[in-house]
């Protein structure tokens, strides 16, 4: 008999027999039992089709025909939950997908950390605040923010919350989706007003005024929003950590037209770095479920372990199935990548590369708070592109932690937001997010390396620009 993990028999609750880091220990046993018994009866977020076609366009990403753009807030936040913050975010990301389509003539797979994103794996287990020790935060589906004994203790009527606002978040995505917001034509309206007085914000007029001309010619020629489905609508995916596998487990569907499972709480899913241990839970549940995953892969990850977590989690090699996103930090990608991308390469494995330039970024500034220097995060996204050009591999896509918001969170950018300025709008519930102005900074400087990866490939003997700050 094989040794090979995928050998054992898999089920939606086969996890349980497994260790869990990183789950809350509810202490009412039958409240959490009624609850997940109530969302097994609830109806899917998702269809399996839905996730099918979001593989399928992976294993474009996969082949350098796409680019992925994954993002959205590093936990989402039951206070937050509002259309306007939704649209804000939903028009972010088509800015940024126009300025990466447009720039780099590259179509974008689009999914956002979003509709389910609300369970956070954490460092310690309690946090302290002066002389007083308390549970840990660890999302708004598990337990309260506020500093009290009674707001953290893990309360399971929390995840019927978090199922409603999901589907609501959900419901309106998908009709800006597809109901016209999204309509090419729009471009020049998708400008937030706060970012419209900053450089960026002058290119991307710039670049809309270009798109508005296009469209005008391709009236002309017949070709038109209206009579064209593609140039008025767009395919929006949403994504989340898969950490709370009781609520997971919940959403497991038998899809009717394959007999497959699928996880039906979010088109992918994915393992977080802290959980990511080939025998334990999580890898247990992802590897059943036929959706797109994600693999966080941080910089203890060792390229045979890595080999052997994609041994269990895409076993047929089946392009779009696995995501891999390197979170290493800026100052150690250029060591650490290149052995995990040439044993993923040796092996021939097909997967997706993708660039997560926040977590391995964070630090504490000066004043307390958790932030990013905006300055590390494009350290990092160069360094993945330089190495996966020197590799000879696909640099895929990014994951980025962003919101439509004016907020200042990450330091840096073209306004220069200092330690001191962080205090101003600091509304992130777990890790700090880039602001709309920084977002779009960075999407201007991911067409440029893509537009040069891609002439790259197809002219071999021009080289690469050279990378600054390296
Ligand atoms: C996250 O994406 O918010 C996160 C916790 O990431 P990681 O597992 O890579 O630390
Ligand atoms: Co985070």
């Amino acid at each position: 008999m094989s040794t090979r993990p995928n050998a054992a028999k898999w089920s939606p609750d086969s996890w349980r027999s497994r260790p869990a880091l990183q789950m809350p220990d509810y202490p009412d046993r039958n409240a959490l039992a009624e609850v997940e018994a109530q969302l097994a009866s609830f109806p899917p977020l998702v269809f399996a089709g839905e996730a099918r076609n979001l593989k399928n366009a992976l294993a474009q990403v996969a082949a350098g025909e796409a680019f992925l753009l994954q993002g959205g807030d590093c936990a989402e936040s039951f206070a937050e939950h509002g259309a306007n913050n939704i649209r804000d975010f939903f028009r972010l990301f088509l800015q940024m997908s126009v300025v990466l389509t447009y720039a780099a003539a590259s179509p974008v797979v689009k999914i956002g950390r979003i509709a389910g994103q609300f369970a956070k794996p954490r460092t310690s287990p309690t946090e302290k605040r002066g002389g007083v020790e308390l549970p840990v935060y660890r999302g708004d589906i598990i337990n309260g923010t506020d500093f009290t004994a009674a707001a953290r203790v893990p309360d399971p009527r929390r995840q019927l919350e978090a199922y409603r606002q999901s589907a609501a978040t959900l419901n309106l995505l998908r009709a800006f989706a597809t109901g016209g917001y999204a309509n090419l034509s729009n471009a020049h309206q998708w400008m937030l007003s706060f970012v419209k007085d900053s450089p960026q914000s002058k290119r991307y007029a710039e670049l809309a005024n270009h798109i508005t001309e296009a469209l005008g010619f391709m009236r002309a020629c017949g070709v038109d929003p209206q009579s064209h489905n593609e140039l008025r609508t767009t395919d929006f995916f949403t994504s989340h950590e898969a950490l709370l596998l009781g609520y997971e487990q919940a959403f497991t569907r038998v899809d009717s037209t394959t007999g497959d499972w699928y996880c039906t709480s979010g088109h992918m899913v994915w393992i977080g770095d802290r959980t990511r241990q080939p025998d334990h839970a999580h890898v247990e549940y992802c590897r059943g479920i036929k959706n797109p995953l994600g693999l966080k892969t941080g910089p203890s990850q060792k390229p045979d372990e890595l080999l052997r977590l994609i041994d269990v989690l895409n076993p047929d090699n089946e392009p779009g199935r696995l995501t891999l996103i390197c979170r290493v930090g800026a100052d150690k990608a250029v060591d650490l990548l290149p052995q995990l991308v040439r044993a993923v390469k040796r092996e021939g494995h097909n997967v997706v590369w993708s660039c997560d330039p926040m977590h391995g970024n964070t630090i504490t500034s000066v004043s307390g708070y958790k932030t990013r220097p905006f300055d590390q995060i494009l350290k990092e996204v160069r360094a993945f592109f330089q190495v996966h050009a020197a590799e000879g591999t696909i640099a895929g896509g990014v994951h980025l932690e962003m919101t439509g918001q004016n907020v200042t969170e990450c330091t840096g950018g073209a306004r220069a937001i200092s330690d001191e300025d962080l205090n101003d709008r600091y509304h992130t519930v777990c890790d700090p997010r880039l602001n709309a102005e920084q977002s779009l900074d960075l999407a201007f400087l991911l067409a440029d390396l893509l537009k040069s990866e891609r002439q790259g490939k197809a002219n071999k003997t021009q080289p690469l620009p050279a990378v600054a700050g390296l």
